[in-house]
Protein backbone atom coordinates (compact mmCIF):
# COMPACT_ATOMS: atom_id res chain seq x y z
CA UNK A 1 0.00 0.00 0.00
CA UNK A 2 1.10 3.94 -0.65
CA UNK A 3 3.05 6.10 1.72
CA UNK A 4 3.55 9.45 0.28
CA UNK A 5 2.76 8.10 -3.34
CA UNK A 6 5.25 5.40 -2.96
CA UNK A 7 4.56 1.76 -2.80
CA UNK A 8 5.54 0.08 0.44
CA UNK A 9 5.75 -2.91 2.56
CA UNK A 10 5.58 -3.77 6.45
CA UNK A 11 8.14 -5.88 5.81
CA UNK A 12 11.19 -6.68 3.26
CA UNK A 13 14.31 -8.26 2.81
CA UNK A 14 16.93 -5.94 2.23
CA UNK A 15 18.88 -5.39 -0.95
CA UNK A 16 21.90 -7.02 0.76
CA UNK A 17 19.77 -10.33 0.88
CA UNK A 18 19.84 -11.18 4.21
CA UNK A 19 19.08 -8.70 6.76
CA UNK A 20 15.76 -7.69 7.07
CA UNK A 21 14.15 -4.01 7.25
CA UNK A 22 10.63 -2.80 8.92
CA UNK A 23 8.72 0.05 9.63
CA UNK A 24 9.30 0.92 12.75
CA UNK A 25 5.68 1.20 14.09
CA UNK A 26 6.41 2.94 17.18
CA UNK A 27 7.26 6.26 15.68
CA UNK A 28 4.03 6.69 13.60
CA UNK A 29 1.93 8.77 12.91
CA UNK A 30 4.59 11.40 13.58
CA UNK A 31 7.73 9.82 12.10
CA UNK A 32 8.64 7.46 9.28
CA UNK A 33 11.18 4.93 10.32
CA UNK A 34 12.74 2.23 8.95
CA UNK A 35 14.58 -0.64 11.11
CA UNK A 36 17.40 -2.99 10.48
CA UNK A 37 16.68 -6.28 11.68
CA UNK A 38 19.88 -8.74 11.30
CA UNK A 39 19.71 -11.43 14.33
CA UNK A 40 16.95 -13.50 15.53
CA UNK A 41 17.41 -11.06 19.10
CA UNK A 42 16.50 -8.13 16.99
CA UNK A 43 13.39 -9.65 15.47
CA UNK A 44 12.39 -10.75 18.73
CA UNK A 45 12.63 -7.75 20.65
CA UNK A 46 11.05 -5.88 17.75
CA UNK A 47 7.61 -8.33 18.12
CA UNK A 48 7.86 -8.02 21.77
CA UNK A 49 8.13 -4.03 21.69
CA UNK A 50 5.59 -3.61 19.36
CA UNK A 51 7.97 -1.96 16.51
CA UNK A 52 5.87 -4.27 14.21
CA UNK A 53 2.68 -5.58 15.56
CA UNK A 54 -0.59 -7.54 14.20
CA UNK A 55 -0.83 -10.96 14.21
CA UNK A 56 0.19 -11.65 10.54
CA UNK A 57 3.17 -9.14 10.70
CA UNK A 58 4.68 -10.70 13.51
CA UNK A 59 4.51 -14.32 12.15
CA UNK A 60 6.35 -12.30 8.72
CA UNK A 61 9.18 -11.13 11.04
CA UNK A 62 9.13 -14.57 13.40
CA UNK A 63 9.93 -16.34 10.13
CA UNK A 64 13.15 -14.05 9.14
CA UNK A 65 14.11 -14.23 12.77
CA UNK A 66 14.53 -17.95 12.06
CA UNK A 67 16.22 -16.77 8.74
CA UNK A 68 18.57 -14.73 10.42
CA UNK A 69 19.32 -17.06 13.59
CA UNK A 70 19.79 -19.78 10.73
CA UNK A 71 22.66 -17.45 9.41
CA UNK A 72 24.70 -17.38 12.25
CA UNK A 73 23.92 -21.15 13.76
CA UNK A 74 21.70 -23.68 11.30
CA UNK A 75 22.66 -27.08 14.21
CA UNK A 76 19.65 -28.04 15.44
CA UNK A 77 21.05 -26.33 19.01
CA UNK A 78 20.55 -23.29 16.98
CA UNK A 79 17.13 -24.15 15.43
CA UNK A 80 15.30 -25.35 18.97
CA UNK A 81 17.16 -21.66 20.54
CA UNK A 82 15.48 -19.40 18.00
CA UNK A 83 12.31 -21.32 17.98
CA UNK A 84 12.19 -20.42 21.97
CA UNK A 85 13.19 -17.39 21.83
CA UNK A 86 10.90 -15.97 19.48
CA UNK A 87 7.52 -18.00 20.17
CA UNK A 88 7.22 -16.38 23.62
CA UNK A 89 7.57 -12.78 22.41
CA UNK A 90 4.13 -12.35 22.53
CA UNK A 91 1.17 -14.36 23.92
CA UNK A 92 -1.38 -14.09 22.06
CA UNK A 93 -1.41 -13.84 18.44
CA UNK A 94 -1.12 -17.48 16.75
CA UNK A 95 0.25 -16.64 14.17
CA UNK A 96 3.50 -16.54 15.78
CA UNK A 97 3.50 -19.99 16.35
CA UNK A 98 1.95 -20.93 13.00
CA UNK A 99 5.21 -19.35 11.57
CA UNK A 100 7.65 -20.79 13.67
CA UNK A 101 6.20 -24.03 13.31
CA UNK A 102 5.93 -23.75 8.76
CA UNK A 103 9.97 -22.57 9.65
CA UNK A 104 10.65 -25.47 11.65
CA UNK A 105 9.33 -28.07 9.48
CA UNK A 106 10.93 -26.77 6.58
CA UNK A 107 14.15 -26.30 7.96
CA UNK A 108 13.80 -30.27 9.32
CA UNK A 109 15.95 -32.14 6.52
CA UNK A 110 17.46 -29.42 4.38
CA UNK A 111 20.53 -27.05 4.50
CA UNK A 112 19.29 -24.43 6.43
CA UNK A 113 20.26 -20.85 6.18
CA UNK A 114 18.92 -20.66 2.10
CA UNK A 115 15.90 -22.85 2.98
CA UNK A 116 15.17 -20.15 5.97
CA UNK A 117 15.12 -17.68 3.95
CA UNK A 118 13.29 -19.49 1.10
CA UNK A 119 10.54 -20.38 3.18
CA UNK A 120 9.97 -17.06 5.15
CA UNK A 121 10.11 -15.12 1.79
CA UNK A 122 7.23 -17.68 0.80
CA UNK A 123 5.35 -17.02 4.07
CA UNK A 124 5.65 -13.50 3.18
CA UNK A 125 4.53 -13.77 -0.23
CA UNK A 126 1.74 -15.81 1.14
CA UNK A 127 0.06 -13.46 3.47
CA UNK A 128 -0.14 -10.90 0.68
CA UNK A 129 -2.28 -13.66 -1.81
CA UNK A 130 -4.20 -14.27 1.32
CA UNK A 131 -5.36 -10.36 1.56
CA UNK A 132 -5.77 -10.65 -1.44
CA UNK A 133 -8.60 -13.53 -1.42
CA UNK A 134 -9.88 -11.86 1.93
CA UNK A 135 -10.39 -8.24 -0.04
CA UNK A 136 -12.28 -10.23 -3.13
CA UNK A 137 -14.54 -12.18 -0.78
CA UNK A 138 -15.62 -8.95 1.47
CA UNK A 139 -15.50 -6.64 -1.60
CA UNK A 140 -18.67 -8.88 -2.48
CA UNK A 141 -20.30 -7.89 0.79
CA UNK A 142 -19.53 -4.47 0.48
CA UNK A 143 -21.24 -4.33 -3.12
CA UNK A 144 -24.38 -6.72 -1.47
CA UNK A 145 -24.88 -3.18 0.41
CA UNK A 146 -24.46 -0.96 -1.96
CA UNK A 147 -27.00 -2.97 -4.31
CA UNK A 148 -29.50 -3.63 -1.49
CA UNK A 149 -29.62 -0.57 0.64
CA UNK A 150 -27.34 2.18 -0.83
CA UNK A 151 -27.07 2.69 -4.30
CA UNK A 152 -24.43 5.54 -5.52
CA UNK A 153 -24.25 5.93 -1.86
CA UNK A 154 -21.43 6.16 0.67
CA UNK A 155 -20.86 2.89 2.73
CA UNK A 156 -19.67 3.31 6.18
CA UNK A 157 -17.48 1.11 7.67
CA UNK A 158 -16.18 0.71 11.61
CA UNK A 159 -12.98 -1.03 12.58
CA UNK A 160 -11.16 -1.12 15.34
CA UNK A 161 -7.53 -1.27 16.29
CA UNK A 162 -5.05 -1.76 13.22
CA UNK A 163 -5.63 -4.51 10.42
CA UNK A 164 -4.61 -2.78 8.12
CA UNK A 165 -1.77 -3.56 5.44
CA UNK A 166 0.67 -2.47 8.27
CA UNK A 167 -0.72 -5.56 10.64
CA UNK A 168 0.15 -7.83 7.46
CA UNK A 169 2.78 -7.77 5.08
CA UNK A 170 0.39 -5.86 2.75
CA UNK A 171 -2.98 -4.94 2.22
CA UNK A 172 -4.24 -5.85 5.93
CA UNK A 173 -7.49 -8.06 6.45
CA UNK A 174 -9.73 -6.34 7.46
CA UNK A 175 -8.96 -3.07 5.76
CA UNK A 176 -8.28 -5.17 2.41
CA UNK A 177 -12.08 -5.06 1.15
CA UNK A 178 -11.87 -1.69 1.77
CA UNK A 179 -8.81 -0.64 -0.41
CA UNK A 180 -10.29 -3.06 -3.10
CA UNK A 181 -13.50 -1.36 -2.94
CA UNK A 182 -11.89 2.32 -2.90
CA UNK A 183 -10.26 1.03 -5.83
CA UNK A 184 -12.95 -0.17 -7.51
CA UNK A 185 -14.70 3.63 -7.38
CA UNK A 186 -17.38 2.26 -4.83
CA UNK A 187 -17.51 5.19 -1.88
CA UNK A 188 -16.20 3.54 1.46
CA UNK A 189 -16.14 6.01 4.46
CA UNK A 190 -14.28 4.27 7.67
CA UNK A 191 -15.31 5.12 11.33
CA UNK A 192 -11.55 4.11 12.76
CA UNK A 193 -12.06 3.52 16.77
CA UNK A 194 -9.14 5.05 17.90
CA UNK A 195 -8.28 1.96 20.00
CA UNK A 196 -6.76 2.81 23.66
CA UNK A 197 -4.49 2.91 25.11
CA UNK A 198 -1.33 2.27 22.09
CA UNK A 199 -4.15 4.05 19.88
CA UNK A 200 -3.40 1.70 16.96
CA UNK A 201 -6.25 2.97 14.87
CA UNK A 202 -5.65 6.51 15.50
CA UNK A 203 -1.91 6.53 14.85
CA UNK A 204 -1.86 3.86 12.37
CA UNK A 205 -4.85 2.90 10.35
CA UNK A 206 -5.88 6.58 10.39
CA UNK A 207 -2.74 7.11 8.60
CA UNK A 208 -2.36 4.23 6.22
CA UNK A 209 -6.08 5.09 4.80
CA UNK A 210 -5.04 8.87 4.64
CA UNK A 211 -1.78 8.05 2.55
CA UNK A 212 -4.15 5.85 0.69
CA UNK A 213 -6.69 8.16 0.09
CA UNK A 214 -9.30 6.77 1.54
CA UNK A 215 -12.10 8.86 3.28
CA UNK A 216 -11.87 8.34 7.03
CA UNK A 217 -12.67 9.68 10.38
CA UNK A 218 -11.59 8.68 13.89
CA UNK A 219 -13.71 8.20 16.66
CA UNK A 220 -12.83 8.04 20.43
CA UNK A 221 -13.74 4.06 21.25
CA UNK A 222 -17.11 4.52 23.08
CA UNK A 223 -18.71 6.35 20.12
CA UNK A 224 -19.67 2.94 17.82
CA UNK A 225 -22.82 2.68 19.87
CA UNK A 226 -24.01 5.36 19.63
CA UNK A 227 -22.91 5.61 15.79
CA UNK A 228 -24.80 2.39 15.16
CA UNK A 229 -28.21 3.42 17.07
CA UNK A 230 -28.18 5.87 14.39
CA UNK A 231 -27.71 4.30 11.23
CA UNK A 232 -24.34 5.47 10.56
CA UNK A 233 -22.32 2.18 10.43
CA UNK A 234 -23.27 -0.44 7.42
CA UNK A 235 -21.11 -2.73 8.70
CA UNK A 236 -18.16 -3.31 11.02
CA UNK A 237 -14.81 -5.09 9.86
CA UNK A 238 -12.16 -6.24 12.45
CA UNK A 239 -9.38 -8.03 12.75
CA UNK A 240 -8.11 -10.89 14.71
CA UNK A 241 -5.13 -11.98 16.54
CA UNK A 242 -6.09 -15.93 17.14
CA UNK A 243 -9.97 -17.24 15.97
CA UNK A 244 -10.93 -20.63 17.82
CA UNK A 245 -12.24 -23.88 16.49
CA UNK A 246 -15.59 -22.92 18.00
CA UNK A 247 -16.05 -19.66 16.18
CA UNK A 248 -15.03 -17.37 19.16
CA UNK A 249 -12.66 -14.21 18.20
CA UNK A 250 -9.72 -12.76 19.64
CA UNK A 251 -9.06 -9.48 19.15
CA UNK A 252 -7.82 -5.77 20.39
CA UNK A 253 -9.51 -5.13 24.18
CA UNK A 254 -12.68 -3.12 22.86
CA UNK A 255 -13.69 -5.34 20.31
CA UNK A 256 -16.32 -7.51 22.33
CA UNK A 257 -18.20 -4.42 22.92
CA UNK A 258 -18.38 -3.27 19.57
CA UNK A 259 -20.09 -6.77 18.87
CA UNK A 260 -22.36 -6.65 21.77
CA UNK A 261 -23.27 -2.72 19.68
CA UNK A 262 -23.28 -4.31 16.33
CA UNK A 263 -26.02 -7.10 17.52
CA UNK A 264 -28.00 -4.78 19.11
CA UNK A 265 -28.49 -2.68 16.47
CA UNK A 266 -28.95 -5.43 13.94
CA UNK A 267 -25.59 -3.99 12.48
CA UNK A 268 -23.65 -7.10 10.56
CA UNK A 269 -20.47 -7.52 12.35
CA UNK A 270 -17.69 -9.22 10.40
CA UNK A 271 -14.18 -10.38 11.21
CA UNK A 272 -11.41 -10.74 8.32
CA UNK A 273 -9.38 -13.93 9.36
CA UNK A 274 -6.69 -14.99 7.00
CA UNK A 275 -6.25 -19.27 7.73
CA UNK A 276 -2.99 -18.91 9.78
CA UNK A 277 -4.91 -16.78 12.42
CA UNK A 278 -7.37 -20.36 13.17
CA UNK A 279 -5.94 -22.48 16.24
CA UNK A 280 -7.70 -25.40 15.72
CA UNK A 281 -6.28 -27.02 19.16
CA UNK A 282 -8.12 -24.66 21.04
CA UNK A 283 -11.56 -25.33 21.45
CA UNK A 284 -13.54 -22.56 23.60
CA UNK A 285 -12.32 -18.78 22.80
CA UNK A 286 -13.62 -17.50 26.06
CA UNK A 287 -11.89 -19.83 28.11
CA UNK A 288 -8.60 -20.90 26.63
CA UNK A 289 -6.94 -18.43 24.44
CA UNK A 290 -4.00 -16.15 26.71
CA UNK A 291 -4.83 -12.58 26.80
CA UNK A 292 -1.74 -10.33 27.02
CA UNK A 293 -1.43 -8.01 29.93
CA UNK A 294 0.60 -5.30 29.03
CA UNK A 295 2.99 -2.42 30.94
CA UNK A 296 0.71 -0.24 33.03
CA UNK A 297 2.39 3.10 31.18
CA UNK A 298 0.26 2.31 28.35
CA UNK A 299 -2.67 3.49 30.21
CA UNK A 300 -0.78 6.03 32.85
CA UNK A 301 1.02 7.68 29.34
CA UNK A 302 0.33 9.08 26.04
CA UNK A 303 2.63 10.28 23.68
CA UNK A 304 2.06 12.77 21.07
CA UNK A 305 3.50 15.92 19.18
CA UNK A 306 3.56 19.01 20.38
CA UNK A 307 2.18 22.43 18.65
CA UNK A 308 6.28 23.28 18.14
CA UNK A 309 6.74 19.91 16.85
CA UNK A 310 8.42 18.37 19.73
CA UNK A 311 7.30 14.48 21.03
CA UNK A 312 6.12 14.39 24.43
CA UNK A 313 5.39 11.78 26.83
CA UNK A 314 2.73 13.17 29.71
CA UNK A 315 0.58 11.06 32.13
CA UNK A 316 -2.98 11.18 32.86
CA UNK A 317 -3.95 9.09 35.28
CA UNK A 318 -3.33 10.41 39.04
CA UNK A 319 0.22 9.02 40.54
CA UNK A 320 -0.70 6.37 42.79
CA UNK A 321 -3.75 5.04 41.01
CA UNK A 322 -3.84 1.48 39.82
CA UNK A 323 -4.24 0.29 36.42
CA UNK A 324 -4.94 -2.51 34.48
CA UNK A 325 -3.80 -3.31 30.72
CA UNK A 326 -5.85 -6.37 28.97
CA UNK A 327 -4.59 -6.16 25.61
CA UNK A 328 -7.09 -8.29 23.66
CA UNK A 329 -10.64 -9.80 24.18
CA UNK A 330 -12.80 -12.49 23.04
CA UNK A 331 -15.98 -12.18 21.35
CA UNK A 332 -18.07 -15.43 20.75
CA UNK A 333 -18.92 -16.84 17.93
CA UNK A 334 -22.99 -16.19 18.59
CA UNK A 335 -22.06 -12.26 17.86
CA UNK A 336 -19.83 -12.54 14.44
CA UNK A 337 -22.06 -12.50 11.36
CA UNK A 338 -19.49 -14.19 9.27
CA UNK A 339 -15.41 -14.74 9.22
CA UNK A 340 -14.10 -13.28 5.75
CA UNK A 341 -11.54 -16.02 5.10
CA UNK A 342 -9.39 -16.56 1.54
CA UNK A 343 -11.01 -19.50 0.88
CA UNK A 344 -14.85 -17.39 1.15
CA UNK A 345 -17.41 -15.71 4.53
CA UNK A 346 -17.75 -18.39 6.81
CA UNK A 347 -20.58 -18.94 9.58
CA UNK A 348 -18.19 -18.54 13.04
CA UNK A 349 -18.65 -22.20 13.72
CA UNK A 350 -16.67 -25.31 13.71
CA UNK A 351 -17.66 -27.21 11.05
CA UNK A 352 -17.52 -24.29 8.38
CA UNK A 353 -14.36 -23.69 9.93
CA UNK A 354 -13.08 -27.25 9.33
CA UNK A 355 -14.70 -27.86 6.04
CA UNK A 356 -13.08 -24.66 4.48
CA UNK A 357 -9.37 -25.55 6.13
CA UNK A 358 -8.86 -29.52 6.93
CA UNK A 359 -5.23 -29.56 6.44
CA UNK A 360 -5.34 -27.03 9.43
CA UNK A 361 -7.36 -29.70 11.36
CA UNK A 362 -4.99 -31.79 10.04
CA UNK A 363 -1.82 -29.91 11.03
CA UNK A 364 -3.10 -29.56 14.71
CA UNK A 365 -3.83 -32.77 15.76
CA UNK A 366 -0.04 -33.38 14.80
O1 LIG B 1 -1.40 -5.48 19.95
P1 LIG B 1 -1.40 -5.42 18.45
O2 LIG B 1 -1.25 -4.04 17.92
O3 LIG B 1 -0.44 -6.41 17.83
O4 LIG B 1 -2.87 -5.93 18.08
C1 LIG B 1 -3.26 -6.01 16.75
C2 LIG B 1 -4.69 -6.38 16.58
O5 LIG B 1 -5.43 -6.61 17.50
C3 LIG B 1 -5.14 -6.57 15.17
O6 LIG B 1 -6.45 -6.13 14.99
C4 LIG B 1 -5.00 -8.06 14.83
O7 LIG B 1 -3.68 -8.48 15.07
C5 LIG B 1 -5.34 -8.34 13.45
S1 LIG B 1 -4.12 -7.77 12.36
C6 LIG B 1 -4.52 -8.19 10.79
Amino acid sequence: MKVDGKHFRSIWRERDGWSVGAIDQRRLPHEFVVAKLTSCEDAAVAIRDMLVRGAPLIGATAAYGMALAMREDSSDAGLKHAYDTLVVARPTAINLKWALDEMRTALAPVERAEAAYARADEIVEQDVEINRGIAGNGLKLIEAIVAKKKPGETVNVLTHCNAGWLATVDWGTATAPIYLAHERGIKVHVWVDETRPRNQGASLTARELGHHGVPHTVIPDNTGGHLMQHGMVDLAIVGTDRVAANGDVCNKIGTYLKALAAHDNGVPFYVALPSPTIDFAVDDGIRDIPIEQRSGTEVTDMTGRTADGRLETVRIVPEGSPVANYAFDVTPARLVTGLITERGVLKPDRASLAAAFPERIAAAAE
